[in-house]
């Protein structure tokens, strides 16, 4: 994880010179861009050009997330083999407003928010409450930060959203938001990290936080192998796309020529490192050009790309990554068929 401290200034969504999805926001959407277009696409040659050197090749999952990326992923969320999104929401419809009267926040910041779908449940337990002010989603994903603020200023007059367009992978400076404040984390998103970053990620985020405030995480449990592989595998292919999307990102952005259907959709379980890996199986032997890079990658048939790795937990190891940031669990509430938990942490 790198600290990255470039920032730019605040600027109202009707000043941004990219459409703007929100037509008639009164004001009440600003936009705080911590990429410019430059860096995005000198980050994803880097990150590229690294990944695809290694001796087992692997490309960031952040780069699933364009515009198709984004809509593939909320497909998956419906799927019937998808059990995580049901899970957490089941979570939230019994506990929001418990999780809301623990820390009182007039200000949710949500990383990783993408459509902020679930959000929503903690939204209204806040408005209930008349405390609900701001909320701050965080995302690469410019498109889905954009479609979700437009749906939520329609359904909320009374707040005033913040899209932080942000890469989470560095420390993103939350000074501007106001207190008390829930950060959430949902989605079971922290298990894309290895056990470290996700340390240095919760640290990170616990230097933010005030006495009083919570970090809400959704953290995806240990299960049967069956149920796991299933939830990556689905019978209707959409997450075999959305694994695939990130060739035709790479293909876009980076002027690559991947064959997008030479390369299958792979992902298992590793019981001893409790994760599922998703991978992009090259079904030959070709050479793959990537323009921009001036790059001709190899691949032997059966070789691939490690696209994303899903961390799956215990609450001890839930307790653990939260320790690393000084945090404690105040509250830890689990689906009835105990799939999936949700953490509130605090200062300890
Ligand atoms: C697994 S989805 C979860 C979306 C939503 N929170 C949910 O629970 O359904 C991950 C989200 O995190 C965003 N994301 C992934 N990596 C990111 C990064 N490094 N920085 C910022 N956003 C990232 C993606 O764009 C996507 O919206």
């Amino acid at each position: 994880m790198s600290f990255d401290t470039s920032r730019t200034a605040e600027e109202p969504a009707a000043s941004n010179p990219r459409p703007a999805t929100a037509a008639a926001d009164d004001g009440r959407i600003r936009v705080r861009d911590l990429l410019g277009p430059r860096d995005r696409h000198a980050e994803l040659a880097r990150d590229v050009r690294e990944g695809l050197s290694r001796p087992h090749k692997e490309i960031p999952p952040k780069y699933f997330y364009d515009a198709r990326g984004s809509d593939l992923f909320e497909r998956i969320t419906c799927l019937p083999e998808y059990y995580l999104t049901r899970a957490e929401t089941e979570i939230l419809e019994r506990c929001a407003a418990d999780i809301v009267a623990d820390v009182s926040p007039h200000v949710l910041v949500e990383y990783g928010s993408g459509s902020s779908r679930k959000t929503r449940l903690l939204l209204d337990a806040m408005r209930r409450r008349r405390l609900l002010a701001g909320y701050a989603p965080v995302d690469v994903s410019e498109e889905a930060l954009r479609a979700a603020a437009a749906r939520l200023m329609a359904e909320y007059p009374e707040l005033t959203v913040t899209l932080v367009i942000a890469d989470f992978d560095a420390p993103v400076d939350l000074s501007f938001a106001g207190r008390p404040r829930l950060v959430a984390f949902l989605g079971s998103t922290i298990g894309n990290f290895v056990p470290e970053t996700a340390g240095e990620f919760v640290k990170s985020i616990a230097a933010q936080l005030d006495d009083g405030d919570g970090f809400l995480v959704g953290f995806d449990l240990v299960k049967d192998v069956r149920e796991l592989e299933a939830a990556y595998n689905d019978a209707a292919g959409i997450t075999a796309q959305f694994n695939k999307n990130v060739l035709r990102v790479l293909n876009r952005e980076l002027s690559a020529d991947f064959d997008i259907e030479s390369f299958r959709h792979l992902a298992f379980y590793d019981a001893e490192r409790t994760r599922i890996e998703m991978h992009l199986a090259s079904e030959r032997d070709q050479v793959v050009v990537i323009g921009d890079l001036s790059m001709e990658v190899d691949f032997r048939a059966g070789e691939s790309i490690r696209t994303e790795l899903s961390h799956k937990f215990t609450r001890e190891a839930a307790e653990r990554v939260m320790a690393c940031g000084g945090l404690r669990l105040h509250r830890w509430e689990t689906d009835r068929e105990e799939r999936f938990a949700l953490a509130l942490a605090e200062r300890g």
